[in-house]
């Protein structure tokens, strides 16, 4: 009989924490943890490997645990599911942490795409469809079956460029602000770019807007990132005109345009820790991630600022809490399996394909 939440839905975050480092020491190197940079710090200090998205699948392809333990979103436990052996498991300690932009496109819509595109377009030779990572996984295996490719963050430019090799136009989803902001930095001018209303007949276009763009943009967004706005800089910039700004390309065009540098969470940690003491920065990303960079580089005298003066957290994220890392991680120590992410076979095997083109692409 599995442990059940109820038994530790009560624990105080430190019990948990007791727990947690209990049960981590029991498995061994049986298990891993990973953790994304938007989890909160009482899960992410457990993580044995923390990254962005990218990061984080290579970490799973060259996992040797039996379990491994994704503190993240669903899509990314899938991604670590498709890419580790079949003796290994992905578990997600809650089912119910998803990815809302993730959810903005699923396989019928997308198919049906692909059909209205058909009327119009050679598709198979004309179009690679290109899924952002934060997706589900039979649309990964959508793109590994029709000659495209998954992309992240931060790799999304050497994709693109990968994709226009191939074929002369890209059907990207689900985000269109990862889209149009990878394209345009690629020199790709905005009339070439057109979005796809997945919720109109032939995405709300015409014909000839369709056969005219180089660039089809699913009308998908990240309810986070989307708070985020241009005159939020613009005042921020009046109180503190030394600032440099850096956003992830979740964001708005306008924002992104208005931004020193844009780039995965990752690359954010990264130009962060790089940049001269004293630096101040305007951070467009998710609220847990700008915190931790402000403690962890208060000591160099930098300052880290959240855009928005709402808060937005990803709530999906927020899901993962220490009482469900402890209650999966005991369970394995009794030699239960709770929250097991398993992708149908034939799915998974199409969705590496796309994802290990992805790899070797941004090898
Ligand atoms: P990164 O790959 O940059 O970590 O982004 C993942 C994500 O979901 C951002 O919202
Ligand atoms: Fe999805 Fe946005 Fe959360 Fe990232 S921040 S996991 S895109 S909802």
């Amino acid at each position: 009989m599995t442990l059940e939440f109820s038994g530790y839905a009560g624990l105080s975050d430190s019990e948990a924490d007791a727990r947690i480092r209990r049960a981590r020491t029991t498995l061994g190197e049986r298990l891993v943890i990973l953790g994304h940079h938007y989890q909160r710090d009482e899960v992410f200090q457990h993580a044995d490997f923390t990254g962005d998205s990218l990061k984080l699948s290579r970490e799973a392809a060259a996992s040797k645990a039996a379990y491994i333990v994704f503190c993240g979103v669903h899509f990314m436990a899938e991604v670590a599911d498709i890419l580790s052996r079949d003796d290994q498991t992905a578990i997600l300690p809650d089912l119910d942490a998803g990815c809302s932009m993730a959810d903005m496109a699923n396989l019928e819509s997308v198919e049906r795409a692909w059909r209205e595109l058909a009327a119009l377009l050679d598709v198979e030779n004309e179009v690679t469809p290109v899924t952002y990572i934060n997706s589900a996984a039979d649309l990964k295996a959508f793109c590994g079956d029709h000659g495209g490719v998954v992309c992240t963050s931060s790799n999304a430019g050497r994709i693109l460029d990968w994709c226009y090799q191939q074929r002369s136009k890209v059907l990207f989803f689900p985000d269109q602000h990862l889209g149009r902001n990878t394209a345009y930095a690629q020199g790709m001018p905005l009339e070439s770019m057109v979005v796809w209303d997945y919720e109109k007949p032939q995405g709300g276009l015409t014909a000839t807007e369709i056969k005219e763009a180089k660039i089809i943009l699913w009308k998908g967004f990240c309810s986070v990132h989307q708070m985020f706005q241009a005159e939020q800089i613009d005042n921020f910039k009046a109180r503190y005109p030394e600032t440099k700004v850096i956003a992830h390309p979740e964001s708005s065009f306008a924002v992104c345009q208005k931004s020193d540098a844009v780039g995965s969470t990752e690359m954010i940690i990264k130009t962060v820790a790089a940049s001269p003491e004293g630096t101040r920065w305007l951070v467009a990303t998710e609220l847990n991630l700008v915190n931790r960079l402000h403690q962890q580089f208060q000591h160099q005298n930098k300052s880290v600022h959240f855009m928005s003066p709402t808060v937005c957290l990803c709530s999906t994220m927020y899901r993962i809490d220490p009482q469900h890392l402890a209650w999966i991680l005991e369970n394995l120590v009794e030699g239960w399996v709770v929250n097991p992410i398993k992708v149908e076979a034939a799915t998974a095997s199409s969705a590496r394909l796309a994802l290990q083109r992805m790899l070797d692409i941004s090898a």
